[in-house]
């Protein structure tokens, strides 16, 4: 049994801020976000709207798509890096929005890499015949906790959803997922304040991400390299295979390298990141979302999408849409 995508969704906060506004918060300009990362403009959380808000749209047009009742889900996974609360979890608050009854639910913290280790999860369950329908979903509010002083991060990250209802099919849908972690590179990419460790007294909690950009972009392009390679070894495919590249919408320049390694013109690589800048673990399902609802990918298509964040945490998933 495969787990198919049956359908996906995707949802952005109103509030689009751009890089020309970011001239006017720190020492940056237009040019150099956009040189430096394809990044055009962003969108921000209102007051009060939290990541569940934004989780509950995205799945809403799933489950829409796929043309089925909350009643049908019998598994939800959440991957956020920035729940509404400690707990419950987001999963718990979105399953009870969405009337899903009393089918399990969970965040998973994969930072960037939360879709894909959500939808790796769901396939286990799927083809271990435990679930049937799971609808996984990415959603984050990192705009929370950004230092707005800092050009280095406050840039490149935006909020946003994006969700997937994966269904057991005798059909091919994922091919195989493969999730890695690396916790010695914890210090590249990190908040530095959190529940046991104590919050400072500052607003937000004084919760901030703190990134060595330069270094993370390394690793980033060697880690992706590799991982695709691995994901195609392990299916015994070419990449002349592929028909779509879906990648982490974090910085065009990575993609641009991870096309490159795969020899995928960039016809064949589906880019949100100027839209919407780095949303975390709602990235590569906006991207996914975009991708089918713009008619780009078709059924019986391959795609690979791979992620890569905090942690460091990275993944890939082959799947025959
Ligand atoms: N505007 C203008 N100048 C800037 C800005 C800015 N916003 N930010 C940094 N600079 C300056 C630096 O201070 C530096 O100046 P200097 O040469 O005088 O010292 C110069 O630009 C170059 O800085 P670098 O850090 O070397 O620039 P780089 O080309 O590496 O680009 C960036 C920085 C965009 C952050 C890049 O390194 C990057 O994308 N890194 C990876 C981020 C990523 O992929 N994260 C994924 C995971 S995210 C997650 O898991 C939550």
């Amino acid at each position: 049994m495969y787990a198919r995508i049956a359908g996906t969704g995707s949802y952005l906060p109103e509030r689009v801020l751009t890089n020309r506004e970011l001239e006017s918060m720190v020492d940056t300009s237009d040019q150099w976000i956009r040189e430096r990362t394809g990044i055009c403009e962003r969108r921000v959380v209102a007051d009060g709207q939290t990541t569940c808000d934004l989780a509950e749209q995205a799945a809403l047009r799933a489950l829409e798509a796929a043309e089925l009742k909350p009643s049908d889900i019998d598994l939800l996974i959440v991957g956020t890096t920035t729940p509404n609360v400690v707990f419950p979890s987001t999963a718990c608050l979105l399953q009870h929005r969405l009337g899903l009854g009393e089918c399990g639910a969970f965040d998973v913290n994969a930072a960037c890499s939360g879709f894909i280790y959500a939808m790796s999860v769901a396939d286990q369950f799927v083809r271990a015949g435990t679930a049937k329908r799971v609808l996984v979903v990415g959603a984050e509010t990192l705009t929370r906790m950004l230092d707005w002083s800092d050009r280095g991060t406050c840039v490149l990250f935006g909020d946003g959803a994006g969700a997937a209802v994966l269904c057991a099919d005798p059909e091919p849908g994922i091919l195989s997922t493969h999730i890695h972690a690396n916790g010695g590179y914890g210090d590249l990419l990190k908040t530095d304040v959190g529940v046991s460790t104590g919050f400072k007294a500052e607003p937000g909690g004084g919760v901030r991400v703190s990134m060595r950009g330069n270094e993370v972009f390394k690793v980033a392009v060697n880690t992706l390299g590799r991982i695709v390679d691995e994901t195609l070894a392990a299916n015994q495919l070419e990449k002349s295979d592929l028909d779509w590249l879906i990648p982490h919408q974090a910085n065009l320049r990575i993609i641009k390298a991870t096309a490159k390694k795969l020899q995928m013109s960039m016809d064949q690589v589906i880019v949100t990141v100027d839209r919407h800048g780095n949303t975390s673990a709602a990235s590569v399902p906006l991207a996914l979302d975009h991708a089918i609802r713009s008619g780009k990918v078709q059924r019986g298509e391959k795609l690979l999408l791979e992620a890569f964040g905090g942690g460091f945490t990275w993944g890939a998933a082959l799947v025959i849409y």
